[in-house]
Protein backbone atom coordinates (compact mmCIF):
# COMPACT_ATOMS: atom_id res chain seq x y z
CA UNK A 1 0.00 0.00 0.00
CA UNK A 2 0.99 3.38 -0.77
CA UNK A 3 0.13 6.83 1.60
CA UNK A 4 -2.94 8.15 0.28
CA UNK A 5 -2.66 10.73 -1.95
CA UNK A 6 -5.58 13.23 -2.67
CA UNK A 7 -6.34 13.10 -6.50
CA UNK A 8 -9.62 14.50 -7.29
CA UNK A 9 -12.64 16.49 -6.07
CA UNK A 10 -15.07 13.51 -4.82
CA UNK A 11 -14.00 10.51 -2.21
CA UNK A 12 -15.21 8.57 -4.62
CA UNK A 13 -13.17 9.24 -7.93
CA UNK A 14 -10.08 9.41 -5.21
CA UNK A 15 -11.06 5.94 -4.15
CA UNK A 16 -11.51 4.46 -7.50
CA UNK A 17 -7.92 6.05 -8.68
CA UNK A 18 -5.94 4.68 -5.32
CA UNK A 19 -7.36 1.05 -6.64
CA UNK A 20 -6.11 1.70 -9.72
CA UNK A 21 -2.67 2.91 -9.03
CA UNK A 22 -2.56 -0.61 -6.15
CA UNK A 23 -3.25 -2.46 -9.04
CA UNK A 24 -0.28 -1.19 -10.35
CA UNK A 25 2.12 -2.03 -7.93
CA UNK A 26 0.67 -5.62 -8.39
CA UNK A 27 2.59 -6.21 -12.32
CA UNK A 28 5.88 -4.57 -12.76
CA UNK A 29 6.53 -0.75 -12.82
CA UNK A 30 8.40 0.83 -15.69
CA UNK A 31 12.15 1.50 -14.10
CA UNK A 32 12.37 4.67 -15.70
CA UNK A 33 9.65 6.64 -17.33
CA UNK A 34 10.43 9.34 -20.11
CA UNK A 35 7.77 12.22 -20.56
CA UNK A 36 8.15 14.42 -23.69
CA UNK A 37 6.14 17.25 -21.96
CA UNK A 38 4.51 19.02 -25.41
CA UNK A 39 1.13 21.61 -25.91
CA UNK A 40 1.95 24.19 -23.46
CA UNK A 41 1.38 26.87 -25.81
CA UNK A 42 -1.76 25.10 -27.27
CA UNK A 43 -2.93 25.06 -23.69
CA UNK A 44 -2.53 28.62 -23.13
CA UNK A 45 -4.16 29.14 -27.11
CA UNK A 46 -7.17 27.54 -25.92
CA UNK A 47 -7.76 30.10 -23.18
CA UNK A 48 -6.52 33.05 -25.07
CA UNK A 49 -3.96 33.68 -22.31
CA UNK A 50 0.46 33.98 -23.71
CA UNK A 51 2.15 31.10 -24.50
CA UNK A 52 4.46 31.31 -21.36
CA UNK A 53 0.71 31.19 -19.17
CA UNK A 54 0.49 27.39 -20.40
CA UNK A 55 4.51 26.84 -19.32
CA UNK A 56 3.88 27.73 -15.90
CA UNK A 57 1.33 25.26 -15.78
CA UNK A 58 3.00 22.65 -17.26
CA UNK A 59 5.62 23.44 -14.71
CA UNK A 60 3.29 22.50 -11.49
CA UNK A 61 1.82 19.86 -13.44
CA UNK A 62 5.80 18.30 -13.07
CA UNK A 63 5.52 18.62 -9.45
CA UNK A 64 1.95 16.47 -9.40
CA UNK A 65 3.36 13.95 -11.33
CA UNK A 66 7.03 13.69 -9.81
CA UNK A 67 5.04 13.01 -6.80
CA UNK A 68 3.08 10.24 -7.95
CA UNK A 69 6.23 8.97 -9.72
CA UNK A 70 8.19 8.59 -6.44
CA UNK A 71 4.87 7.19 -4.61
CA UNK A 72 5.15 4.55 -7.30
CA UNK A 73 8.54 3.74 -6.81
CA UNK A 74 9.35 4.41 -10.60
CA UNK A 75 13.07 5.06 -10.46
CA UNK A 76 14.24 7.47 -13.12
CA UNK A 77 11.44 10.10 -14.34
CA UNK A 78 13.35 11.90 -17.46
CA UNK A 79 11.70 15.19 -18.29
CA UNK A 80 12.41 16.64 -21.85
CA UNK A 81 11.75 20.43 -20.37
CA UNK A 82 13.97 22.04 -23.45
CA UNK A 83 15.44 21.17 -27.03
CA UNK A 84 18.47 21.95 -28.60
CA UNK A 85 16.01 23.72 -31.28
CA UNK A 86 13.95 25.29 -29.19
CA UNK A 87 16.09 27.89 -29.03
CA UNK A 88 14.82 29.34 -32.51
CA UNK A 89 12.03 30.19 -30.58
CA UNK A 90 11.01 34.21 -29.67
CA UNK A 91 13.96 35.91 -27.07
CA UNK A 92 11.19 36.12 -24.73
CA UNK A 93 9.74 32.59 -24.34
CA UNK A 94 12.93 31.34 -23.97
CA UNK A 95 13.68 33.52 -20.98
CA UNK A 96 10.75 32.95 -19.68
CA UNK A 97 11.67 29.04 -19.89
CA UNK A 98 14.78 29.50 -18.94
CA UNK A 99 13.56 30.92 -15.28
CA UNK A 100 11.36 28.51 -15.02
CA UNK A 101 13.68 25.36 -13.35
CA UNK A 102 14.65 28.68 -10.83
CA UNK A 103 10.89 28.80 -10.17
CA UNK A 104 9.85 25.46 -9.97
CA UNK A 105 13.48 24.38 -7.73
CA UNK A 106 12.47 27.47 -5.94
CA UNK A 107 9.14 26.19 -4.81
CA UNK A 108 9.23 22.63 -4.54
CA UNK A 109 12.80 21.48 -3.80
CA UNK A 110 12.38 21.49 0.16
CA UNK A 111 9.11 19.04 -0.45
CA UNK A 112 11.48 16.89 -3.22
CA UNK A 113 14.34 16.62 -0.44
CA UNK A 114 11.88 15.04 2.02
CA UNK A 115 10.25 12.73 -0.29
CA UNK A 116 14.20 11.54 -1.28
CA UNK A 117 14.06 12.63 -4.87
CA UNK A 118 17.62 13.19 -6.45
CA UNK A 119 17.52 15.80 -9.03
CA UNK A 120 20.03 15.45 -12.08
CA UNK A 121 20.31 17.19 -15.21
CA UNK A 122 21.04 15.85 -19.12
CA UNK A 123 22.05 18.46 -21.51
CA UNK A 124 24.42 20.86 -22.74
CA UNK A 125 25.53 23.62 -19.77
CA UNK A 126 26.82 26.15 -22.52
CA UNK A 127 23.98 28.58 -23.80
CA UNK A 128 22.03 28.21 -20.52
CA UNK A 129 22.07 31.25 -18.32
CA UNK A 130 23.98 31.55 -14.85
CA UNK A 131 21.13 31.62 -13.04
CA UNK A 132 19.15 28.58 -14.51
CA UNK A 133 22.59 26.47 -14.09
CA UNK A 134 22.68 27.96 -10.40
CA UNK A 135 19.12 27.06 -9.76
CA UNK A 136 19.96 23.87 -10.72
CA UNK A 137 23.28 22.82 -9.64
CA UNK A 138 21.85 23.72 -5.62
CA UNK A 139 19.50 21.09 -6.65
CA UNK A 140 21.57 18.65 -7.92
CA UNK A 141 24.09 19.24 -4.91
CA UNK A 142 21.54 19.27 -2.35
CA UNK A 143 20.22 16.32 -3.13
CA UNK A 144 23.17 14.08 -4.72
CA UNK A 145 22.72 11.85 -1.64
CA UNK A 146 18.96 10.88 -1.75
CA UNK A 147 18.15 7.35 -3.37
CA UNK A 148 14.72 8.19 -4.01
CA UNK A 149 13.18 8.56 -7.46
CA UNK A 150 15.94 10.45 -9.80
CA UNK A 151 14.23 13.55 -11.30
CA UNK A 152 16.11 13.97 -14.50
CA UNK A 153 15.48 16.96 -16.47
CA UNK A 154 16.24 16.50 -19.87
CA UNK A 155 17.56 20.85 -20.38
CA UNK A 156 18.89 22.09 -23.65
CA UNK A 157 18.81 18.51 -25.04
CA UNK A 158 19.60 17.53 -28.07
CA UNK A 159 19.91 12.90 -29.36
CA UNK A 160 21.65 13.80 -32.60
CA UNK A 161 24.19 16.21 -30.96
CA UNK A 162 24.88 13.97 -28.32
CA UNK A 163 25.39 10.76 -30.51
CA UNK A 164 27.95 13.16 -32.26
CA UNK A 165 30.30 14.44 -29.07
CA UNK A 166 29.80 10.82 -28.25
CA UNK A 167 31.13 9.61 -31.35
CA UNK A 168 33.89 12.40 -31.37
CA UNK A 169 35.11 11.75 -27.80
CA UNK A 170 35.42 8.22 -28.26
CA UNK A 171 37.84 9.07 -30.99
CA UNK A 172 39.54 11.46 -28.98
CA UNK A 173 39.80 8.49 -26.32
CA UNK A 174 41.39 6.27 -29.48
CA UNK A 175 44.23 8.79 -30.41
CA UNK A 176 44.95 8.97 -26.60
CA UNK A 177 45.13 4.76 -26.48
CA UNK A 178 42.61 5.23 -24.09
CA UNK A 179 40.31 2.87 -26.36
CA UNK A 180 40.77 0.61 -29.33
CA UNK A 181 38.41 -0.21 -32.26
CA UNK A 182 37.52 -3.41 -30.25
CA UNK A 183 36.21 -1.38 -27.53
CA UNK A 184 33.72 0.17 -28.84
CA UNK A 185 30.74 -1.92 -28.35
CA UNK A 186 27.09 -1.01 -27.82
CA UNK A 187 27.31 -0.74 -24.13
CA UNK A 188 30.90 1.25 -24.28
CA UNK A 189 29.36 3.50 -26.51
CA UNK A 190 26.61 4.27 -24.11
CA UNK A 191 28.69 5.38 -21.62
CA UNK A 192 29.53 8.28 -24.13
CA UNK A 193 25.96 9.39 -23.85
CA UNK A 194 24.52 12.07 -21.19
CA UNK A 195 22.23 9.53 -19.99
CA UNK A 196 25.57 6.95 -19.19
CA UNK A 197 25.07 6.34 -15.56
CA UNK A 198 21.00 5.66 -16.26
CA UNK A 199 18.98 2.19 -17.96
CA UNK A 200 17.36 2.89 -20.90
CA UNK A 201 13.80 4.37 -20.33
CA UNK A 202 11.53 1.28 -20.16
CA UNK A 203 8.43 3.45 -21.25
CA UNK A 204 8.18 6.38 -23.18
CA UNK A 205 4.79 9.57 -23.30
CA UNK A 206 4.34 12.28 -25.52
CA UNK A 207 1.45 14.13 -25.06
CA UNK A 208 -0.58 17.09 -27.05
CA UNK A 209 -0.70 14.28 -29.50
CA UNK A 210 2.44 14.36 -31.32
CA UNK A 211 3.64 11.49 -32.74
CA UNK A 212 7.47 11.89 -33.14
CA UNK A 213 10.40 12.21 -31.29
CA UNK A 214 11.89 15.84 -31.61
CA UNK A 215 15.59 14.80 -31.30
CA UNK A 216 15.15 12.59 -28.06
CA UNK A 217 16.56 10.17 -26.79
CA UNK A 218 17.34 8.26 -30.41
CA UNK A 219 19.65 5.62 -28.98
CA UNK A 220 18.18 5.30 -25.62
CA UNK A 221 14.66 4.42 -27.07
CA UNK A 222 15.40 1.80 -29.20
CA UNK A 223 13.56 -1.14 -27.34
CA UNK A 224 11.08 1.48 -25.08
CA UNK A 225 7.50 1.13 -25.06
CA UNK A 226 5.54 4.40 -26.82
CA UNK A 227 2.36 6.10 -25.07
CA UNK A 228 0.81 8.96 -27.43
CA UNK A 229 -1.81 10.99 -25.15
CA UNK A 230 -3.91 14.00 -26.94
CA UNK A 231 -4.18 15.76 -23.66
CA UNK A 232 -2.00 18.46 -23.61
CA UNK A 233 0.76 19.06 -20.93
CA UNK A 234 -0.76 21.55 -18.59
CA UNK A 235 -4.18 18.94 -18.31
CA UNK A 236 -1.83 15.60 -18.14
CA UNK A 237 -2.87 14.25 -14.41
CA UNK A 238 -2.15 11.45 -12.21
CA UNK A 239 -5.09 9.44 -13.70
CA UNK A 240 -2.81 9.79 -17.19
CA UNK A 241 -0.28 8.43 -15.79
CA UNK A 242 -1.91 5.72 -14.62
CA UNK A 243 -4.00 4.72 -17.79
CA UNK A 244 -0.13 5.11 -19.88
CA UNK A 245 1.48 2.67 -16.91
CA UNK A 246 -1.58 0.54 -17.17
CA UNK A 247 -1.01 0.07 -20.84
CA UNK A 248 2.44 -0.40 -20.60
CA UNK A 249 1.72 -3.24 -18.33
CA UNK A 250 -0.09 -4.76 -20.99
CA UNK A 251 2.70 -4.50 -23.85
CA UNK A 252 4.60 -7.89 -24.37
CA UNK A 253 7.97 -6.83 -24.94
CA UNK A 254 10.14 -9.52 -27.14
CA UNK A 255 13.53 -7.66 -28.09
CA UNK A 256 13.42 -8.86 -31.43
CA UNK A 257 12.56 -12.12 -30.12
CA UNK A 258 9.75 -14.73 -30.40
CA UNK A 259 8.62 -15.24 -26.96
CA UNK A 260 6.44 -13.15 -25.24
CA UNK A 261 7.95 -11.63 -22.35
CA UNK A 262 5.30 -9.46 -20.58
CA UNK A 263 7.01 -6.21 -19.55
CA UNK A 264 10.02 -6.74 -17.87
CA UNK A 265 10.36 -8.18 -14.38
C1 LIG B 1 6.18 22.12 -24.60
O1 LIG B 1 5.12 22.88 -25.01
C2 LIG B 1 7.22 22.91 -23.85
C3 LIG B 1 8.45 23.14 -24.61
C4 LIG B 1 8.72 22.70 -25.78
C5 LIG B 1 9.46 23.96 -23.95
P1 LIG B 1 5.13 23.73 -26.34
O2 LIG B 1 5.62 25.10 -26.02
O3 LIG B 1 5.90 23.05 -27.40
O4 LIG B 1 3.60 23.78 -26.70
P2 LIG B 1 2.94 23.69 -28.13
O5 LIG B 1 3.47 22.45 -28.79
O6 LIG B 1 3.32 24.93 -28.88
O7 LIG B 1 1.47 23.60 -27.86
C1 LIG C 1 9.71 18.86 -27.91
O1 LIG C 1 8.61 19.66 -28.14
C2 LIG C 1 10.62 19.47 -26.90
C3 LIG C 1 10.10 19.55 -25.53
C4 LIG C 1 8.95 19.09 -25.12
C5 LIG C 1 10.97 20.20 -24.60
P1 LIG C 1 8.56 20.71 -29.35
O2 LIG C 1 7.25 21.39 -29.25
O3 LIG C 1 9.78 21.55 -29.33
O4 LIG C 1 8.64 19.74 -30.60
P2 LIG C 1 8.21 19.99 -32.13
O5 LIG C 1 8.84 21.26 -32.58
O6 LIG C 1 6.71 20.08 -32.15
O7 LIG C 1 8.69 18.78 -32.84
MG1 LIG D 1 5.38 21.73 -28.84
Amino acid sequence: MINKLKFWKTSKENDALEERINALKELPMPKHVAIIMDGNGRWAKKRALPRVAGHHEGMKRVRRITRLASKLGIEVLTLYAFSTENWKRPKSEVDYLMKLPGEFLGTFLPELKEENVRVQMMGYKDKLPEHTLGAVGKAITETEHNNGLILNFALNYGSRDEIVRAVKNIVHDVKKGKLTEKDITEANFSNYLMSHSLRDPDLLIRTSGEIRLSNFMLWQLAYTEFFFSDVLWPDFNEENLVEAIEVYQQRSRRYGGLKSEGVEE
